[in-house]
């Protein structure tokens, strides 16, 4: 008897333990794509531009290209909490509140995403999570979201760890699985400590539709995708399937040339970041489309080893990108950052590949290869010979090799 009442109470308390342990499994084992709101719209967004958003998000063929989550940023609640203390929809922007736009979502076949704060209010001064996280967590699960991005403004003295401890296992004990991503910026070093906390994490400031380091926004400035390539040295030996540098959201689309757009999206699939397209789907060029919808290129961000490339080398602005990929594949980007055209033979069997993160080590002169350029859609011969090519300024050249 008291054996059996010992036995039952371990269990309760292992199973209470596992519960209280982490964040959901199994969710993110490639890096999260989807649309988010905020690049484009602030706080500008209302329940019928979004729905119509959402109509776009199939018609235009980003459906069928992998992304999956349309996340809702900052803006979408009222200033006020309700009397028992519940987070409300801004009843003018969203007058059939947020669970018609999560339901409008689910019968697309999209995952819902939606946008809170560790501190006491979000960064654009809405009401913050700060001392609801179990309330707002059950309200979320409620409306069936999938997905949770966490900010960290107006967070005082706040220790970030604990913080988004808190609200990850507040996410857990709500019972709906949902991706976890955090907005820290990479203040705390997240890699360091969120690998089971989060999905993602941020791993800098905020992103701005520019080319260089940074990108004046008047009164601050944002980060280009240079800035934020750069900040990426000696991060991606702690990405891997189910938990992710978070690069911030894309900005192709967004007032950058086609080149730069171009360049940064392969480099953000060369770096498994997460892809939220983050431009007006309503308006997508063909270009913004053909960028944001090309399968192969998104193959290297989701192949399934999810491991990060790197910077082989870098001479005269001209940078070689690595990233080894699942079945002896891997893929190469040739990205021109300086502001003159480059023409190169790149002869592979003088530049050996050794990876001590994902273990490769390839000489050409051995083992031969086929090229097959991601972008152009064609094979460009193999690596016995020298690839003869021309990088544009500011563009990319991105391949992908394949054992003869
Ligand atoms: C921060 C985040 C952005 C966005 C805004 C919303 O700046 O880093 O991605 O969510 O807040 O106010």
């Amino acid at each position: 008897m008291v054996k059996s009442f010992l036995y039952t109470a371990i269990i309760i308390l292992l199973n209470v333990n596992n519960l209280f342990a982490q964040k959901f499994e199994k969710l993110a084992q490639t890096p999260p794509m989807g649309f988010n709101t905020w690049n484009t719209f602030q706080t500008n967004i209302n329940e019928q531009m979004l729905e119509n958003m959402v109509d776009n998000f199939v018609s235009s063929g980003m459906k069928d290209a992998g992304y999956q989550y349309f996340v809702l940023d900052d803006g979408w609640m009222a200033m006020q909490r309700d009397n028992n203390g519940s987070l409300v929809a801004d009843p003018a922007k969203f007058p059939g509140g947020i669970k018609k736009l999560v339901d409008y979502v689910h019968a697309k076949g999209l995952k819902f995403g939606i946008y809170n704060c560790a501190g006491t209010l979000t960064c654009g001064g809405y009401p913050g999570t700060r001392g609801y996280e179990y309330q707002d967590a059950r309200l979320y699960a409620s409306w069936g979201v999938d997905y949770l991005k966490f900010d960290w403004c107006n967070t005082d003295s706040l220790n970030a760890h604990e913080a988004y401890t808190t609200m990850s296992k507040a996410i857990k004990i709500a019972g709906r699985p949902m991706v976890f991503s955090l907005c820290e910026w990479g203040n705390h070093k997240p890699w360091l400590w969120a690998k089971n906390v989060g999905h993602l994490w941020r791993t800098t400031g905020d992103i701005g539709a520019g080319f260089g380091r940074l990108v004046n926004k008047g009164t601050w400035n944002a980060l280009g995708v240079t800035g934020i390539l750069d900040q990426q040295e000696g991060l991606r030996k702690y990405a891997g399937p189910g938990h992710w540098n978070d690069l911030d959201m894309l900005e192709v689309g967004n007032g950058m040339s086609y080149n730069e757009d171009k360049a940064h999206f392969s480099l953000w699939c060369m770096l498994a970041a997460p892809l939220m397209a983050g431009n007006d789907l309503r308006k997508m060029t063909d270009q913004t489309k053909s960028i944001l919808t090309n399968k192969d290129v998104i193959a290297v961000d989701q192949d399934a080893l999810g491991i990060e490339g790197f910077r082989y080398s870098a001479v005269d602005g001209l940078e070689i990108w690595i990233k080894p990929l699942a079945n002896n594949q891997l893929a190469v980007c040739f990205f021109n950052r300086s502001a003159k055209e480059q023409t190169i033979a790149y002869n592979w069997k003088d530049h050996p590949v050794k990876d001590d993160l994902s273990g490769i080590n390839i000489d050409f002169n051995t083992t031969a290869y086929k090229i097959y350029d991601l972008w152009l859609k064609k094979i460009l011969g193999n690596t016995k010979r020298a690839l003869k090519t021309t990088i544009g300024i500011h563009d990319v050249v991105m391949v992908k090799l394949t054992k003869l």
